[in-house]
C-alpha cells in the first residue's frame, strides 16, 4: 500500500472510530455554531443558482449526514424542489449514524477521489468539512468537475489554514491547539482524534490556494467568506 493510501486508511479508520459521538462533539466544540455555517451555505448556494427545481444533489464526505439534512431543509423553506440528495463517505460507521437520522436517503460507500456516479449528472456538490481529509485532493476536485453539470455548483465549507498574524488567528489557533483536544477527547474518548483536527488544519492550504486549485480543476470561485474570526471559510463555485 503506498503511503497516502495508508494515510487515507487511517483517517477513514479514525471517523469510524468517533462515528456514534461525532454530533455530540460538532455541537460542543462548535458552540451550535456549525450549524449555522452550513445552513448559510445552503441558502447562498440555491439562490446562486437561481432554479426552484434541482434534480441532484451529492453530499461528499458527507459523515453523519448533518448537510443533507439542511440541503433538504432550507430547500423546503425557500419552495425548492429537490430530487434526489445523495450522501457519499468512505466511512460505514459515520454513515450508519446519518442512516438513523435520514432513512430515506441514499448513501455510497465511496471516497472523493472516486466516485461511482455519472458524468454530468449532479446539480450541487458539496463537502463539509471532509477536503481536509481528502489525502489525494486534486483527484477529488477532478472528480467534482466530472460529476458536475455545466454550470452547476461545488460548495466546500472548510477549516482553512490561516495565514493572517492578528490577534483573531491567534485566539482560534489557542482554541482548536489547546482547548480542543480535550473537549474532544473526552467527549470521544479519542483524543488523538482532537489532535489531528488542529493539525490537520495547520497542515491544509489557504483561502488563496484552495480558489488556485478550483481554478485548476475547471471550478471557478463565486463566492468566498470567512465566518467566525476565519474559523470557517465557505467556497461556492461553478463549473465552466
Ligand atoms: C469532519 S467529517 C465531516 C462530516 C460532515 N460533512 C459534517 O459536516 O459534519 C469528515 C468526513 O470526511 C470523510 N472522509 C475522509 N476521507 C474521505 C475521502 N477520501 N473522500 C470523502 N470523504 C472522506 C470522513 O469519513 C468523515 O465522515
Amino acid at each position: 500500500m503506498s503511503e497516502k493510501s495508508e494515510k487515507q486508511e487511517d483517517i477513514i479508520k479514525m471517523f469510524n472510530d468517533i462515528a456514534k459521538t461525532y454530533d455530540l462533539a460538532n455541537r460542543v466544540l462548535s458552540m451550535g455554531i456549525d450549524k449555522t455555517w452550513r445552513k448559510k451555505a445552503c441558502n447562498m448556494a440555491y439562490n446562486f443558482y437561481g432554479k426552484t427545481h434541482i434534480d441532484r444533489i451529492v453530499d461528499v464526505a458527507c459523515g453523519t449526514g448533518d448537510l443533507m439534512i439542511d440541503w433538504e431543509t432550507v430547500a423546503k423553506s425557500n419552495g425548492i424542489i429537490v430530487d434526489d440528495i445523495v450522501g457519499v463517505d468512505p466511512s460505514v460507521g459515520m454513515m450508519e449514524v446519518g442512516k438513523t437520522k435520514i432513512p430515506h436517503r441514499t448513501f455510497i460507500e465511496a471516497g472523493a477521489e472516486d466516485m461511482p456516479l455519472e458524468d454530468e449528472s449532479a446539480d450541487f456538490i458539496s463537502i463539509s468539512y471532509g477536503i481536509r481529509n481528502v489525502v489525494k485532493r486534486k483527484e477529488g476536485l477532478a472528480e467534482f468537475a466530472r460529476v458536475l453539470k455545466k454550470g452547476g455548483l461545488c460548495i466546500i465549507l472548510e477549516f482553512t489554514k490561516n495565514d493572517k498574524d492578528d490577534f483573531a488567528a491567534g485566539l482560534t489557533k489557542f482554541y482548536m491547539n489547546n482547548l480542543m483536544p480535550h473537549i474532544g477527547g473526552l467527549i470521544s474518548k479519542n483524543k488523538d482524534a482532537y489532535t489531528y483536527l488542529p493539525e490537520s488544519i495547520e497542515a491544509f492550504i489557504t483561502t488563496k490556494q484552495m480558489c488556485e486549485e478550483l481554478n485548476e480543476a475547471g471550478l471557478e470561485p463565486i463566492f468566498v467568506k470567512g465566518y467566525s474570526l476565519d474559523m470557517s471559510t465557505t467556497f461556492i463555485a461553478r463549473k465552466i
